[in-house]
């Protein structure tokens, strides 16, 4: 007690306006730092509880004096504390909500930090289906700050893709989405909300429409014939002496050159590079391709413990791609304001680049979508449409010659219903249901998302008894529900096309046993695009060449390894040998 009357305390080093009082009061006065009852409230606001102020109270010894004493009786001071006290407690009691205890879908226990990403060998999407046979097909992880949930079976693709699809809508913010998605503007990594939601409207009803994708036929059929031209090129000599070629360098020019005629009007890619007036030459965009597809997919440490993405290579090659991509993409902007500029009044939109560049000039817009929408949505055109179906059909051959009776069957029903005279066209494939089978039994076994685009909760959502909180990371393991022996019976690991002639399942989103393309609002927009892609190119392969593995290689010692990433090609490009087996002038290209 101060002998005029007011009580003061002894506080020890707590905060900044603290510290600095103590170094004012012992530069200018040498006093002790104490605080007298007019500061209390607001400390006691700020910090303690009563019995922390008391139990420092007994320590304090006489104090000096930092503000103007105040003429309080005793018993007052006691009142205001008391008061202060009381008034603390109903803040706290006001804000304070019970923690909710969740009951999370069981899991291995997290190590702290890492979480559970000790568990996930080099291919994902076959660990955490190891690990629910264990956990169930409603599972548990951490992969270091986020809790991850895991659906591997129908049931909880159902309810996770159908019951809750607006609860896990969103997408998780990647390193990816940053750094190639222009800060999420592109469609893949866009937030859920309305700039997402009219996105998704104009590439429905304006660059993928129906229309749009009639009027690039004509594109798909001439890029179709030049790459049977360019396997013929590699000549029946070439054939007889058994020489093979890299099947998948052929898959990505045709897909690639394809959607580079529908997005960006041109071939932009080609040999030779920036001295041919290109932007990047086929092998530097391939690797670009890959490098997106890997990191994409990657558990990547810095997108999972974000305090240590400085230390994380895999961040620094992001960021490396998405200036190449910007580069090449800034170069095909240019092209196409310069066209529009000159041609004026009498401009017409000629790809979907014109299209997408009207679009971003449209005052009627609910959202703009600016220079960064335009470059983030062509970069998911091209991307979505070169990787994903060449890595589809790479698959489906491999199993065609692994499997030399299914390839026979296909074969003959291309010779019945198309005959020997001409190749196959886009409006040929519903009269090809065996293909049509072919095609669906590849995506079965070898999904190009094994896992799905990763999704993100942006609420509490209840699955039967459990939990899944907002913010957690949640995948479907499409390629375990291909393979489930309960749904596809004691044969599911052997590539059998017969399961789906006659049967009505498809792969549009609706039966939850086959997802290829996902399901529900997120669902893939380029799957009428793929499927087309997929099938006519695959069935002129079939048609143009009898197909056969390198000289001295068994069937049976073709590798099936996988490679994950955001999709999942084989480990081994394969390798084989085209043998033409129709009449040359079919070859000549368009
Ligand atoms: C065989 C071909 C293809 C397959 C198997 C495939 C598969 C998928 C899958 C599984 C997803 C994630 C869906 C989800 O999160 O539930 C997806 C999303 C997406 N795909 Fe495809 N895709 C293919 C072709 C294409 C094509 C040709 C394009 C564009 C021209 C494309 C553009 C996209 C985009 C932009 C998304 C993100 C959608 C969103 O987040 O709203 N895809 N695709």
């Amino acid at each position: 007690m101060r002998s005029d009357g007011s009580r003061s305390f002894m506080v020890p080093a707590l905060s900044k306006s603290y510290t600095s009082a103590r170094y004012i009061s012992s530069r200018r006065s040498r006093r002790f730092l104490s605080v007298q009852s007019c500061d209390i409230a607001a400390y006691v606001g700020n910090h303690f509880t009563s019995s922390s102020v008391q139990q420092m109270n007994k320590k304090a010894p006489s104090p000096p004096i930092l503000c103007p004493p105040m003429e309080l009786p005793p018993a007052a001071s006691f009142v205001a504390v008391a008061l202060a006290t009381v008034l603390l407690l109903i803040t706290i009691l006001r804000r304070w909500k019970p923690k909710r205890r969740y009951n999370l879908p069981p899991g291995p226990r997290p190590w702290p930090v890492i979480g559970n990403l000790n568990l996930m060998g080099a291919l994902p999407h076959r660990s955490v289906h190891a690990l629910s046979k264990r956990y169930g097909p409603l599972m548990s992880l951490r992969f270091g700050s986020f809790p991850v949930v895991v659906g591997s079976s129908v049931d909880a693709a159902r309810s996770i893709l159908k019951t809750h699809d607006l609860a896990f809508i969103d997408r998780p913010r990647m390193a990816s989405g940053r750094y190639t998605g222009y800060s999420y503007s592109d469609v893949l990594w866009a937030p859920y909300g309305a700039y997402w939601r009219q996105a998704r409207r104009l590439w429905k009803t304006e660059i993928l429409s129906a229309r749009q994708l009639r009027s690039h036929e004509h594109v798909r059929d001439e890029e179709v014939r030049a790459m049977l031209r360019d396997l013929y090129e590699n000549g029946p000599a070439a054939a007889t002496a058994g020489r093979a070629v890299v099947l998948l360098d052929h898959l990505l020019m045709v897909n690639l050159n394809s959607i580079s005629r529908m997005v960006l009007g041109k071939k932009y890619v080609v040999h030779g590079g920036a001295g041919a007036g290109s932007a990047t030459t086929p092998e530097e965009f391939k690797w670009m391709i890959d490098e997106f597809f890997f990191l994409s997919g990657a558990l990547n440490v810095g997108d999972m413990i974000p305090w240590l993405s400085w230390l994380d290579p895999q961040i620094k090659r992001i960021k490396r791609l998405g200036e190449m991509f910007d580069r090449f993409l800034e170069q095909v902007l240019d092209e196409h304001d310069e066209r529009r500029r000159w041609e004026g009044e009498e401009f017409a939109a000629m790809d979907m680049v014109d299209l997408l560049l009207g679009l971003a000039e449209d005052p009627n817009l609910e959202i703009p979508i600016g220079r960064d929408g335009v470059k983030g949505f062509t970069l998911d055109l091209i991307l979505g449409g070169t990787d994903t179906s060449s890595v589809t059909i790479e698959w489906a051959m491999s199993e065609l010659l692994r499997n030399p009776d299914t390839l026979t069957k296909a074969t003959e029903e291309l010779d019945r219903v198309i005959g020997r005279e001409r190749l196959v066209t886009e409006g040929d494939i519903p009269n090809l249901p065996y293909m049509e089978a072919i095609v669906k039994e590849t995506m079965r076994l070898h999904p190009v998302t094994p896992l799905l685009a990763p999704r993100m909760s942006r609420e509490d959502a209840s699955m039967g008894s459990y939990d899944i909180p907002t913010g957690t990371l949640v995948f479907v393991n499409v390629w375990a529900i291909g393979r489930d022996p309960a749904v596809w019976g004691h044969d599911a690991d052997e590539f059998r096309p017969e399961r789906f002639v006659g049967s009505s399942l498809d792969v549009k989103g609706q039966d939850f046993e086959l997802l290829p393309f996902g399901s529900g609002r997120r669902m893939c927009p380029g799957i009428g695009l793929g499927l087309k892609m997929v099938q006519v190119v695959l069935a002129n392969l079939v048609h143009g060449f009898a197909w056969r593995l390198p000289d001295g290689m068994a069937k049976e010692e073709l590798s099936m390894e996988e490679k994950f990433g955001l999709s999942m090609p084989r480990m081994v490009p394969l390798e084989a040998v085209p043998e033409p087996r129709l009449p040359g002038h079919l070859y000549a290209g368009p």
